[in-house]
């Protein structure tokens, strides 16, 4: 992919978004999502971050394996075109490649936030002299819920070992020297730092790697929420070594709301059969599972940690869009993403007014796809006017209207569009 297709160098006319929509060599993978009609077929959707589109092929993949439960009943599981039984592993390839993992370490299953709680169970551990959590100030609500119900669970207080790193007085976004400097201050009592990969509110994305070296130094066991990191930015989860993660695949991942979620957990805990951890029959080694044992024995790596069998409708749609996705590539969707990004910048700053400002950071290695305007007065009625003509974008409490344009699917005419409306409407 030549600099110039997805070139920074940006004009504010429509032609450019244009010519730049008709050299873009990932151009075509629009056509396999369903757009939403609401606002006359005419609207924009900058929504990704919080719920991707459909792709056209989900349909299909559910069809089949309706028609073999129709067919089959519970022979599907070990009979089905995909066995049911081993079905998770048809993501596994495709989820490690996703997030920079050996196949070992990663596993599709459960949510979030469940995902969220089991590994803490095993890798919070907290002790008299080692008990804090550290996570970014508005971390999304369910990781605070879920940080401070194990903080309580295990006999401590929130009010003392809950750390919320801050941004300076008058800033939005934190800085790396004061992520730096509460760990080299309070590592020694910090028994797990939690952070998002990408802030949900700011679109802020933090150096995961570096966080991971400091964290590691002092003794911190440290854990990233990929929510909105998986599928919108290059991860290396392997190289960078924290010791686990989890994210959800219904934003950048197109898997439907609800949609079952990831795990990683590093190879270095891979056997590491002492660590406390809630156990169900999925995660008990898959050649005895049947045996129905009374005695848990995991499997090694991520598997290990699984609870149920999980859904397979919900795994036949995450399917359909991992493969639109590794066909994509995310080196070439990033490259998009900063060009799209920044042409969305471009733009708002080129009708910059006392109404609105972009809080999410300049830099291309501080952000991924979101970017996160602060709305001075009466933003959420002005969402609201805006979603009924068709532009889709968020409004997150109190006064923060996000918009990603997602490159798999997002055109440059999209942020064009978008940018005259919004424009128009905030006056
Ligand atoms: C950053 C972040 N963490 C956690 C969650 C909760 O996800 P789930 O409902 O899948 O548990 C979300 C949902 O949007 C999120 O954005």
């Amino acid at each position: 992919m030549s600099d110039l297709e997805f070139q920074t160098d940006f004009r504010p006319d429509e032609d450019f978004a244009i010519a730049m929509d008709e050299r873009d060599a990932l151009k075509d993978f629009r056509e396999r999502f369903f757009f939403p009609t609401i606002g006359g077929g005419d609207g924009v959707y900058l929504c990704g971050h919080s719920l991707g589109l459909q792709p056209k092929t989900a349909g299909e993949y559910i069809e089949q394996e309706l028609k073999e439960w129709a067919e089959l009943g519970v022979e599907g599981h070990f009979h089905a075109k995909n066995p049911w039984m081993p079905y998770h592993r048809l993501l596994t390839e495709q989820t490690a490649e996703l997030v920079g993992a050996k196949p070992l370490e990663v596993v599709v299953m459960n949510s979030l936030t469940v995902n969220l709680h089991l590994m803490m169970v095993s890798f919070y551990r907290p002790t008299k002299g080692r008990n804090k959590i550290v996570v970014e100030r508005g971390a999304f609500p369910s990781d605070r819920y879920a940080v401070e119900s194990q903080i309580r669970f295990h006999g401590f207080d929130p009010a003392t070992a809950l750390i919320e790193l801050t941004p300076l007085p008058g800033e939005n976004c934190l800085r790396d020297a004061e992520i730096d400097a509460l760990i080299e201050r309070s590592g020694d009592e910090i028994a797990l730092i939690m952070l998002g990969g990408v802030n949900y509110a700011t679109g802020q994305a933090f150096d995961m790697a570096r966080i991971t070296r400091l964290g590691h130094a002092r003794g911190c066991v440290v854990g990233f929420d990929l929510a909105h990191a998986a599928g919108n930015l290059p991860v290396k989860l392997h190289e960078w070594g924290p010791d686990f993660a989890v994210w959800c695949s219904y934003k950048y991942l197109n898997g439907g709301p609800g949609c079952v979620g990831g795990c990683f957990v590093h190879e270095r805990h891979a056997r590491a059969w002492d660590l406390p951890r809630f156990a169900g029959w999925w995660g008990h080694d898959e050649r005895s599972r049947f045996e129905m044992g009374p005695e848990f024995r995991a499997m090694p790596g991520a598997d290990g940690w699984q609870l149920s069998n999980p859904s397979i409708v919900s795994l036949a749609v995450l399917r359909a869009s991992m493969e639109i996705f590794h066909e994509a590539g995310m080196g070439r969707l990033r490259a998009k993403s900063v060009s799209l990004t920044g042409y969305l910048e471009f733009l708002l700053n080129q009708k910059a007014s006392a109404g609105f400002s972009i809080i999410t950071p300049c830099e291309q290695e501080r952000r991924g796809a979101q970017l996160s305007i602060r709305i001075r007065e009466n933003g959420r009625a002005f969402c609201k006017r805006l979603a009924r003509e068709g532009i889709v974008g968020d409004w997150r409490e109190p006064d923060t209207y996000r918009v990603a344009p997602v490159p798999l699917y997002n055109s440059y005419l999209d942020v064009f569009r978008f940018v005259r409306r919004f424009v128009a409407a905030i006056g």
